[in-house]
């Protein structure tokens, strides 16, 4: 189970590194054996994006850093920026009112520390991952629901305060319209226990409790399905757009758009299309950050690791080179290895077929698949 270990960055030179980085990718071999050389060597895709002015990180599980050392040095070679796939959201945050449980933010926060990596936080105010509780008490009228949206943020953001600089403020607040996979029958808003509560206006609550918090924190809306070429994603993202206009025209405190990213290869990209999109935000002085990053694999699959790696590095190329161009400087994927995506383990978006996607940039045996090598590219221009 045991690879050799990574040899320190920073003798050689970038360039020379990058390349031979690049050619050991290349070789598609299995894992290493014991003693065997690193066939992932530095510098991983966090230097590579930081030489050219770029950001990135991945999705990280506690329990995994802790117990699979090939998962943590994966980490520890590719993601300059951690963002704790569970272990910032209200669920386990405050299992129960007023039960805090920092176990996992912080161990992910000491690792991170211990090696000088940024932790973003994900998320304070998301309908999903919300206790059974807390779903009750946003049915407890106006003041209690604010009062126990008010109390996890102050709680949350007062615990990690200096540690976290970056929170999802707001996640997935837009409804998804007619056509989507999960569409909801009526309004612009996600149908979720803070809006029943308190309106459309949770948001703007939720961004102004946060910035009293702290003056200094990047605050972020984040929310999926507005990538594609669809007619649903066209709303979407015109839904998502008037919000932050919104928002903006009335001096509520966010500082960029989170787009998660979770493309499916079922549907059309429309680089074009996207690129516009982010300038729409853009334009409105906010900052646009990829948070999610992952490919599902369309339903007809070619045959062979290879020729389905090619399509999703074809994909991931496609959508690196659009939103770079507009603008983007900060890339996150959703998990860094195949063997752990959600993709993988969660039957909500798991292949019918049983086949596994294989949407991330290393494989389920921890190597750098093609997408590693087009991410890579992507950043060093
Ligand atoms: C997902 C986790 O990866 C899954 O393991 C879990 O079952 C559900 O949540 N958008 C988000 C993330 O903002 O928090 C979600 O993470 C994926 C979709």
């Amino acid at each position: 189970m045991s690879r050799s270990p990574s040899s320190p960055a920073g003798s050689t030179s970038r360039r020379m590194i990058l390349g031979s980085a690049m050619a050991a990718g290349m070789s598609g071999c299995a894992r290493a054996q014991p003693g065997s050389p690193d066939l992932n060597p530095p510098p991983g895709l966090w230097q590579i994006a930081r030489d050219r002015g770029f950001s990135f990180g991945a999705a990280v599980q506690a329990n995994l850093l802790a117990t699979d050392p090939l998962y943590a040095a994966a980490f520890e070679r590719e993601a300059g920026i951690l963002v704790p796939e569970f272990e910032g959201k209200w669920s386990t945050l405050q299992p129960r009112e007023g039960e805090f449980d920092f176990a996992g933010l912080d161990a992910i926060l000491n690792w991170g520390q211990a090696r000088g990596r940024t932790v973003r936080g994900h998320a304070l105010v998301w309908h999903d991952s919300f206790p059974d509780w807390a779903v009750a008490a946003m049915g407890e009228g106006q003041t209690r629901a604010r009062g126990v949206m008010a109390a996890h943020i102050a709680r949350v953001l007062s615990t990690t305060r200096l540690r976290i600089r970056d929170w999802d403020v707001v996640n997935e607040p837009i409804a998804d319209p007619p056509g989507s996979d999960t569409p909801q029958a009526e309004g612009e808003f996600r149908n979720s226990p803070f809006f029943r509560a308190l309106g459309p206006g949770y948001i703007e609550t939720a961004f102004r409790l946060a910035r009293e918090q702290d003056a200094t924190l990047r605050l972020v809306l984040n929310d999926y399905g507005v990538e594609e070429d669809t007619p649903w994603a066209e709303e979407k993202r015109r839904r998502l757009l008037k919000l932050v206009r919104d928002l903006v025209r009335r001096r509520v405190p966010i500082d960029a758009v989170g787009i998660q990213a979770h493309l499916q290869m079922n549907r059309p990209f429309n680089p074009d299309v996207f690129a516009r999109f982010i300038r729409d935000i853009r334009a409105e002085g906010l900052s646009v950050l990829v948070t999610e990053l992952d490919i599902r694999e369309a339903n007809a699959i070619p045959e062979g690791f290879p020729a389905r790696d090619a399509l999703v590095a074809e994909r991931a190329g496609a959508f690196m080179a659009a939103a770079i161009g507009a603008g983007v400087k900060s890339f996150l994927t959703w998990g860094l290895v195949d063997r752990y995506s959600w993709l993988v383990t969660d039957p909500a978006v798991a292949r019918p077929d049983g086949k596994l996607h294989r949407g991330l940039p290393l494989d389920w045996e921890y190597n750098r698949k093609e997408m590693w090598r087009v991410m890579a590219r992507a950043f060093a221009g």
